[in-house]
């Protein structure tokens, strides 16, 4: 029989509440899309992901960032043990999104960082944020364009990758022309997409 299936989670006995704010969550931004859906016309989310993080990946954050493995740790030490994705068409549509989390006065916004316009040296681009639910749980939510997503796949791939084979430099430097040039398109995205709906 299998010991490791009777060890104990790291969120200990929160682990139902973290999943019912996580569901919360979840829900609000459901509702979010749904009201923007009807006053646009158009579904401003292509896709969106949530995750609480695994137990050994939480372990490991955890040991790298010299924290005791606990679930004091966990949850009230790291702020992501509640992920949410939110990849939209358009790069208005994440901010509006953000207004529309923010000004919900449901969460206290612990933290912001925008890396669509202060995009990360290697080309990185995405809508930081993190939150507390109902005063108790920390959750990261990126909000982010499809291609800023392409782009982050690509390079999480290339990142874990342990044998890049050829010229390392060189490939950071495509990478990060790649991402400026991605960045480019959804700016002019944006700019057809207004240009569709003065019209209309
Ligand atoms: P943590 O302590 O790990 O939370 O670090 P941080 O707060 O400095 O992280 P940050 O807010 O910059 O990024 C958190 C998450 O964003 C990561 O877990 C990734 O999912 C994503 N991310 C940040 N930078 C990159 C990057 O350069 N490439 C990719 N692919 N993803 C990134
Ligand atoms: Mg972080």
């Amino acid at each position: 029989m299998e010991k490791n299936k009777y060890k104990e989670s790291i969120y200990g006995a929160f682990l139902p509440e973290l999943e019912k704010a996580r569901d919360s969550l979840s829900a609000h931004i459901t509702e979010i899309r749904a009201e923007m859906t009807n006053q646009l016309g158009l579904d401003p989310v292509e896709h969106y992901l949530t995750r609480i993080k695994g137990e050994e990946s939480m372990r490991e954050k955890c040991v790298r960032k010299n924290l005791p493995v606990t679930t004091e740790s966990a949850l009230g030490r790291i702020k992501d043990a509640i992920g949410v994705r939110v990849v939209c068409a358009f790069v208005d549509d994440v901010y509006a999104i953000r207004d529309r989390l923010k000004n919900s006065g449901k969460y206290e916004i612990i933290e912001e960082k925008d890396y669509i316009r202060h995009a990360k040296p290697n080309g990185y681009r995405s809508y930081h944020m993190i939150i507390k639910i109902d005063r108790r749980f920390f959750a990261e939510i990126q909000l982010r364009t499809i291609s800023m997503d392409t782009w982050a796949a690509l390079e999480h791939h290339l990142k874990y990758k342990k044998d890049i084979g050829g010229d390392t430099e060189l490939i950071i430097q495509e990478l990060k022309r790649c991402a400026d040039e991605l960045a480019s398109t959804d700016l002019s995205m944006q700019t057809i997409r207004d240009m569709i709906f003065e019209n209309t």
